[in-house]
């Protein structure tokens, strides 16, 4: 495999000294600057969108929710399906008259759409009072790209096929004091055949195992108490890197910190989880007995189809693996209703598939034709209507499971942290369980950022109810 490229700390100090530019800019605008950022898609996306908000704060912006007040509007986009984009054109289209009561604040739109060559083009045909438009790969030039904005006038489109780097040194804005999300490896070389991520966000590779660790380890020092590891693939990790590392021992590793926290990570491909990574979750205490393991189908053609490189039978192997290791473990998982050519035998497969693993929570999906992708060149003769009946029924079977699943905790009780305020005037408080299940539950909001002890009272198909003992 190729090293990776790695953007030099000269190139980065570079992009500090923009930020210092627009930084003594904005100090001369006469009213306070602000910026809005809008988040679509995973938590990479999330992830990204603390780097654009490191960036902004160096540039001298504070934060607003409100698209009126602010001098510069990031929208980070999403293209997995086609109602993630269609939701994000709608609202960029929108901007039109924000940008005319308004005709000095920057519009940016970045993330997964931008890389997609059909879509910076309708961007730059159709979208005019978008000002930048810029895909993952260019996000660590985003302070050179606003500060010649802001010095010249005229559009901006960074949104060439580059081979994809490893960016270090980018300052962050964390969206919460409690949960953080580390990246420890960027893009995917799986292109599993319906799927838009290795063509936006390039090819894989790892961040170096020291400078993961020690941004785990200030995090805990910090108080963190929930960070997540991410990763397309996190079990690929490592591969393109030397000295033998592998995802299972930078877990160990980054369990062997100290502090009191849980680590989480996502997502696995079930064709690379292995053994190995399931001791290392049994072993670790801090390690949460939580996995996401996508399985897309319980039909082997289409799994083959989906180039997904597994079996029914191989997923089934792993799920029983892991709970052998760890019988209490929280499953959760992604599946595709009507996938190009699936029968509805091929669908009832699905349905035994989720009736046999029984899992905790399910994401379910409709398949999205996506422009460049295998997959949308199959024939696809289903017609919609029963795709969404099929996807109705799924959801109805997971639903049982999700709430018999829930009834069990009824009784127990459970180290949870409690992550938020509730929405519920009776429910004052969210938590969560080590394998992430959410609870409602009654007490101080001083307890925020606290494990405790919660006895489960109650359940929804979506949520438990506790009490603090
Ligand atoms: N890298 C992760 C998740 C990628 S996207 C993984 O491999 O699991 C999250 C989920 O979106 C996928 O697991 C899949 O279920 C769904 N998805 C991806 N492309 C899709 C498409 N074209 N149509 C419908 N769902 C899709
Ligand atoms: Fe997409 Fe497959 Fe890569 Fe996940 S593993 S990001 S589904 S190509
Ligand atoms: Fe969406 Fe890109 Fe994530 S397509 S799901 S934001 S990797």
């Amino acid at each position: 495999m190729e090293r990776t490229t790695l953007i030099s700390p000269a190139e980065i100090e570079q992009q500090l000294s923009h930020c210092q530019a627009v930084a003594e800019l904005t100090a001369q605008w006469p009213d306070r600057p602000l910026a809005f950022v809008d988040t679509y898609g995973c938590q990479q996306n999330e992830a990204d969108s603390e780097r654009i908000r490191g960036f902004l704060a160096k540039m001298g912006f504070g934060f607003t929710a409100s698209e009126e007040e602010a001098r510069i509007i990031v929208i980070n986009t999403c293209a997995i399906r086609e109602h993630a984009e269609q939701r994000v054109f709608g609202n960029v289209g929108a901007l039109v008259h924000v940008k005319r009561r308004h005709p000095d604040t920057l519009i940016c739109l970045c993330g997964c759409m931008a890389q997609q060559p059909h879509v910076a083009k309708k961007i730059r045909e159709s979208y005019r009072h978008v000002d930048l438009v810029f895909g993952p790969h260019a996000l660590w030039r985003f302070p050179e790209m606003v500060h010649t904005l802001l010095t010249q006038r005229g559009r901006a489109f960074s949104v060439d096929d580059e081979a994809g780097s490893i960016a270090e040194g980018i300052p962050v804005v964390r969206q919460d004091r409690i949960k953080a999300w580390v990246s420890i490896m960027y893009g995917c070389n799986n292109f599993c055949s319906y799927c838009i991520v290795p063509y936006t966000r390039g090819r894989e590779r790892s961040r170096e195992p020291e400078v993961i660790l020690g941004e785990i380890a200030e995090l805990a020092a910090q108080g963190y108490k929930d960070i997540t590891l991410l990763g397309q693939n996190v079990n690929s990790y490592g591969k393109d890197l030397e000295g033998g590392w592998d995802f299972p021992r930078l877990l160990e590793r980054a369990a062997a910190i100290p502090g009191e926290f849980l680590l989480r990570f996502m997502t696995s491909h079930p064709k690379d989880a292995t053994e190995k990574l399931f001791d290392v979750m049994a072993r670790c205490e801090k390690v949460a007995p939580v996995i996401h393991l996508p399985f897309q189908s319980g039909n082997t053609r289409v799994l083959t189809a989906m180039n997904r490189r597994y079996s029914r039978e191989q997923y089934l192997d792993k799920v029983d693996a892991l709970r052998r290791r760890i019988p209490n473990v929280v499953l959760t998982s992604d599946v595709i209703v009507g996938f190009p050519g699936e029968t509805t035998e091929e669908f009832e497969d699905t349905l035994s598939l989720i009736e046999q693993v029984r899992f905790d929570a399910l994401f379910t999906f409709i398949y999205s034709p996506r422009k460049g992708t295998p997959a949308a060149e199959l024939p696809d003769p289903q017609p919609r209507g029963e795709k969404s009946a099929n996807f109705d029924r799924l959801v109805e079977v997971q639903n049982r499971i999700s709430l018999e699943k829930h009834r069990a905790y009824i009784g127990s009780v459970q180290r949870c942290l409690i992550d938020g305020a509730g929405e519920d005037p009776r429910s004052s408080l969210n938590a969560r369980t080590a394998g992430g299940r959410l609870v409602h539950l009654d007490g101080d909001p001083a307890l925020i950022g606290r494990f405790a002890d919660v006895r489960i009272t109650g359940c929804s198909t979506w949520a438990l109810f506790g009490e603090l003992v």
